[in-house]
């Protein structure tokens, strides 16, 4: 058991939470990471309407008895979704656990804490967890700039950024960004982490709703199979390396703007990557951690094998380097190593 302060305050098993994925985020996949001890979110966004959104959550506990949690993810738009009516849905619902993300969740915290939500902010800074943290979040996820979608424009790395959070937080925090098995499971919980978040991983899983041909391009994809594309935005997104993301960064570089690109990432277009699995359609969102990712299981199997397999790094391989260490101190001397 890989019991945490994140697992003790969210009521679940394994510290494991499988972040809002836009298109992705549906009941099926949501309650199979649940069922199988972690943390499903079903992504509120994907809904078209916060009356669809109820349905979705209807659903979920139809598939599950275990806590879920719902994405909520808050971004700059011309003409933004109806976030209070969202917010509503979901506190209506009784769901207990939100993840929010893309801005600071102070607007929405008074009401989710007047209704007992469990707030789990996601974000790719420090200084931006110390604010979640400043007004009054449960939990942070703090993304690495591996991270599929959103890393901001710090570019740290999680084996920078988790030890940097740790020291700074009194917060449950969990690592996002390039988790894909139990050896980063281990890895976080050493860095000082509580748990992980993983999106890749789960994108590419049996029950994810996208189309065969992305789980399989996944597999083959390595890690230097993304692009960061509206860089010169300052809104930087990590997407799938094709032909689409491969045009933006050009005409961007380019002195392009933003219009220039818009028809490209429109979101209707990487819609259609994932419903009929033509990969060229348009933008689709995956991270580094791809280059890990060799085979499409079960959700609830990736939650399984990454919690053995963190136990087994744990508890065998590093017990083995200390066992080792404490031979090196018994029989050598600082002069002869
Ligand atoms: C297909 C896809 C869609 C995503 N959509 C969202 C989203 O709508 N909101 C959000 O907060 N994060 C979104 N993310 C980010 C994930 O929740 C998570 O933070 C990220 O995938 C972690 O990096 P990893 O892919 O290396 O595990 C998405 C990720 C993927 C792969």
């Amino acid at each position: 058991m890989l019991a945490t302060r994140f697992t003790d305050v969210f009521g679940i098993e394994h510290p494991i939470v499988q972040g809002g994925m836009m298109w992705v985020g549906r009941a099926e996949l949501a309650a199979a990471v649940s069922e199988a001890g972690g943390l499903g979110m079903v992504t509120a966004l994907t809904q078209p309407t916060p009356a669809d959104l109820v349905r979705e959550i209807e659903r979920t506990r139809a598939l599950t008895e275990k806590p879920f949690g719902v994405n909520l993810t808050i971004l700059p738009s011309i003409s933004p979704p109806p976030y209070d009516e969202y917010r509503r849905a979901i506190i209506d619902s009784g769901v207990g656990i939100v993840e929010t993300a893309g801005s600071s969740p102070e607007p929405h915290m008074a009401a989710f804490k007047e209704h007992g939500v469990r707030v789990i902010h996601k974000c790719t800074s420090v200084r931006h967890a110390l604010k979640a943290q400043a007004v009054g979040v449960d939990a942070v996820s703090i993304d690495g700039f591996e991270c599929a979608g959103h890393p901001g424009e710090d570019d740290v790395p999680g084996l920078v950024l988790v030890p940097a959070a740790a020291d700074a937080l009194s917060i449950p925090f969990i690592a996002s960004g390039g988790f894909a098995d139990g050896r980063g499971l281990a890895a976080a919980l050493v860095l000082g982490a509580d748990g992980i978040n993983m999106g890749s991983r789960f994108l590419c899983s049996a029950e994810a709703p996208v189309a065969q041909a992305v789980k399989e391009r996944i597999v083959q994809a390595s890690e230097l199979d993304t692009n960061l594309i509206l860089r010169p935005l300052r809104n930087t997104v990590r997407v799938a390396k094709n032909a689409v993301s491969d045009e933006v960064v050009r005409i961007l570089d380019a002195g392009g703007d933003f219009p220039a690109v818009q028809p490209l990432v429109a979101g209707a277009r990487g819609r259609k990557v994932f419903e009929e699995g033509d990969l060229d359609a348009g933008i689709w969102t995956v991270g580094m951690v791809q280059g890990l990712i060799r085979d499409i299981p079960a959700a609830g199997e990736i939650v399984r094998r990454t919690v053995e397999q963190a136990e087994e790094v744990l508890s065998a391989r590093l017990s083995l380097f200390t066992r080792r260490g404490m031979t090196c101190g018994t029989t050598q001397t600082p002069g002869n190593r």
